[in-house]
């Protein structure tokens, strides 16, 4: 008689666990804000939001924290408030404002800090469609309000590769499924030079459950920091920076990002890229 295979829990749960360190990215917005602003920052724009985990964290830290997220994907918005947003406490909840809708058209109060996270906007290809995009955070911005958004690059990032493999550990979902220590394989399965279009996966190696292949597919324009850089100066933002980390032994990212004008052209790395209003 075959075994009964276990139903695989949701991939978001997997996506979070191995993708997203949300923690890390609103230490580093609000530490660049502080830095210019000689204040705390207090409302939070989450674009592209998906699972809206950045979003809720935000309400979670602070009783003074609001934020709001928008993404067109209401299925995803739906597990995000099943999960990410239900545990949070009426209070908390009334803080925080979900909205399914395209980034390039929805309208939010303006707010200290705008977030678009894990290379998200370049799903827009086209130079005029990304400007338009950025031209629409510095509108959805306090006067003093910062925009963050993260790009990767170095030399591997603009060739075909699939050998990015990290080990994640397990996890328990709030069902009581146990999930052991499992693999996330980054894979970059096209790249074309003339266009800086790039398709990638997401695979999973999930003990017990097995390959998970393609579990998220990205098809993508690799934007350079030059172009991000310039592209938000003519959004009318003040000043665009460039936050990267350093490595540690083992020779990944220490997690630490400073501003640099020059960085040594490695194999890979992971900036944020700030426009400052
Ligand atoms: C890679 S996920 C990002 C999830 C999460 N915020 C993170 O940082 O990992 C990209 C999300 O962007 C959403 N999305 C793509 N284009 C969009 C658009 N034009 N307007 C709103 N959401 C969009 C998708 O539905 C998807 O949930």
């Amino acid at each position: 008689m075959s075994k009964k295979l276990k139903s695989l829990p949701d991939l978001h749960w997997f996506y979070e666990a191995s993708v997203q360190n949300v923690d890390n990215d609103l230490d580093v917005g609000t530490r660049i804000f502080k830095k210019h602003r000689k204040r705390k920052p207090l409302t939070v724009r989450e674009d592209f939001c998906g699972t809206a985990k950045l979003a809720a964290r935000w309400v979670e830290r602070n009783k003074s924290h609001e934020a709001w997220g928008i993404d067109f994907h209401q299925p995803t918005l739906d597990w995000g408030i099943k999960y990410n947003v239900s545990k949070l406490s009426d209070e908390q909840r009334e803080r925080l404002h979900l909205l399914c809708g395209d980034v390039l058209e929805a309208g939010t109060v303006p707010v200290d800090m705008a977030f678009a996270l894990n290379f998200s906007f370049c799903v827009f290809k086209e130079r005029a469609t990304l400007l338009r995009y950025f031209k629409r955070v510095y509108e959805a911005l306090n006067n003093d309000g910062l925009f963050l958004l993260d790009i990767y690059g170095g030399t591997e990032s603009v060739m075909a590769k699939s050998d990015d493999v990290r080990e994640i550990p397990g996890f328990k979902t709030p069902e009581g499924v146990k999930i052991s220590d499992f693999e996330y394989i980054w894979e970059q399965a096209e790249y074309n030079p003339i266009t800086h279009e790039t398709l990638c996966h997401i695979h999973f190696k999930i003990p017990g459950y097995g390959p998970i292949n393609k579990a998220f597919s990205y098809d993508w324009r690799l934007w350079t920091l030059p172009e991000l850089q310039e592209l938000l100066i003519e959004a009318c933002f003040s000043k665009a920076e460039v936050y990267l980390h350093d490595f540690n032994d083992d020779g990944e990212s220490d997690e630490i990002f400073r501003r640099r004008t020059t960085y040594e052209n490695v194999l890979g790395w992971v900036a944020y890229v700030v426009g400052i209003k």
